[in-house]
């Protein structure tokens, strides 16, 4: 950093056109930072949504923007984001009510209440493969996207079924818009979902009241934060409690989708991984319920998942605004500026991930993973973020995934059905085109 940050010049790159900018690319090229990268190299300038921003690349970039978190850089996501979530949504908050919020949705996400969601994500998991057989051919992606709302919103909300609700489809509207041109009109995308919100809301209170209610809040998320207090003894109010569950909903949802549907294209794209994930998964007897410790020991399948996260990271990187004038590599990063930290072309940066579109669970073997410094392994591998602001659900997603996984190889076996696109399409997280169609059995 610099005290004379604005002698120096600003990163290469095209501002696009007056006004949006290179927006209408951004939403709509899966490449577009790459091929900028590979045209300007590690830094370039671009205009997005209005507004003058910089895309930085590399475990080094990561590691400036993250550790500047609150100082020189402070979270802001697109205006369509920001409307939709809601001020008091965590993902919105800064500086100190966000580290005090934190702290009180963590108390959700701690290993005891995680291991009291073992059973219902099982539970669910089953219910589902058991409909994938009846099915035999299926279109999986949006299946998926059943099973993630409905695991979500049981173990957030304690609501059953949840994407047969009027709930779960208004939160399928309500996604659409996140990443949308904010215009409130009633047949756009984001006016849509602006009033898809407002019903979320009004459902989400009710659910909150009648649990506040209650004699035992229960012990899904929503019973744990009914009664989450801080050093001070202060509860959240209904008013935060509100966007804040609709933050949790949205964020264990469609992210895991994403998640869990790379790893059913990739095992079945490579199926000697899916074979020796299976030897593994011999150890544990199939009568037994999983548990902490069992997931734990399963370390293949760990790798497994730690490369599918790689490869097709659900979150591709993250806005930030800079509130104080600094430099990097030369360049000024001016005030008032967006930044984007990557963590998508990072993860395909060969230095650290040699032939990086090979999926190769072994990387993550524990000889070569020793062989990266703890900078390549923090800032060079982050699906889920990191610094202040690192995913609070990630051990929850990590669990799902595990278990998903785990039940899914035991259970079944699925092909690909030819004649399909795989292409992916990255909005709101990456997906196959033509959602995943596969022919599903029991496995004999
Ligand atoms: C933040 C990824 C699942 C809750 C983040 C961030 C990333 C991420 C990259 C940081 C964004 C930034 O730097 O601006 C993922 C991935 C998931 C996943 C890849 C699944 C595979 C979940 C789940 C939950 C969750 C299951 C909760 C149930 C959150 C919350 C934040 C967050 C609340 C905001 C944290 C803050 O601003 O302090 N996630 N996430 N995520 N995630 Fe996740």
């Amino acid at each position: 950093m610099t005290s004379t940050p604005s002698t120096l010049p600003l990163p290469p790159g095209d501002f696009g056109l007056p006004l949006i900018g290179e927006t209408l690319d951004f939403f709509g090229d899966a490449n577009f930072a790459t091929k900028r990268f590979q045209k300007h190299g590690s830094i370039f300038k671009t205009r997005l949504l209005g507004k003058p921003t910089i895309f930085i690349q590399g475990a080094d970039a990561n590691r400036f923007i993250l550790t500047g978190e609150n100082q020189t850089f402070v979270v802001s996501w697109p205006p369509s984001t920001r409307a939709l979530l809601g001020k008091r949504s965590l993902a919105l908050q800064v500086g100190d009510i966000h580290q005090n919020r934190r702290k009180l949705l963590a108390q959700a996400f701690m290993p005891r209440a995680l291991a009291g969601y073992i059973a219902t994500m099982e539970e669910i998991t089953h219910r589902y493969l058991q409909r994938w057989e009846t099915q035999g051919q299926l279109t999986w992606y949006p299946e998926l996207r059943n099973y993630t709302l409905d695991v979500a919103c049981k173990l957030l909300v304690g609501l059953d079924h949840g994407s047969q609700t009027p709930l779960g489809q208004q939160f399928e509207v309500w996604c659409k818009g996140l990443f949308s041109i904010p215009l409130p009109l009633p047949w756009t995308r984001f006016g849509q979902a602006k009033q898809c919100r407002d019903r979320l809301l009004q459902t989400i209170e009710q659910i909150i009241r009648e649990r506040q209610q209650r004699s035992d809040p229960g012990t899904d998320t929503l019973g744990l934060l009914v009664q989450a207090t801080d050093e001070a003894g202060n509860h959240f109010s209904a008013e935060e409690l509100k966007d804040q569950v609709l933050l949790l909903l949205f964020a264990g949802h469609e992210t895991l989708t994403s998640a869990v549907a790379s790893f059913c294209l990739l095992t079945a794209q490579y199926p000697e991984v899916l074979d020796k994930i299976r030897q593994e998964q011999q150890q544990f007897p199939a009568d037994r319920p999983l548990s902490l410790e069992s997931l734990r020991e399963m370390t293949y399948l760990d790798q497994v998942l730690k490369e599918v996260l790689r490869l097709v990271p659900p979150v591709g990187g993250g806005f930030r605004t800079v509130v104080q004038d600094c430099e990097y590599q030369g360049y000024q990063i001016p005030r008032g500026w967006s930044v984007l930290y990557q963590i998508g072309t990072t993860h395909k940066d060969d230095l650290l991930y040699p032939d990086p579109d090979r999926f190769d669970p072994d990387r993550f073997s524990p000889d070569r993973i020793q062989s990266q410094t703890v900078d390549q392994q923090k800032y060079g591998y982050l699906p889920f973020g990191g610094g202040i602001r690192e995913c609070l659900g990630k051990e929850f997603a990590r669990l799902e995934m595990k278990i998903f996984a785990a039940q899914l190889v035991r259970y079944a076996d699925w092909q690909l059905l030819p004649d399909q696109s795989l292409e992916m399409v990255t909005i709101p997280t990456p997906h196959p085109k033509d959602e995943l169609r596969v022919r599903f059995e029991k496995r004999g």
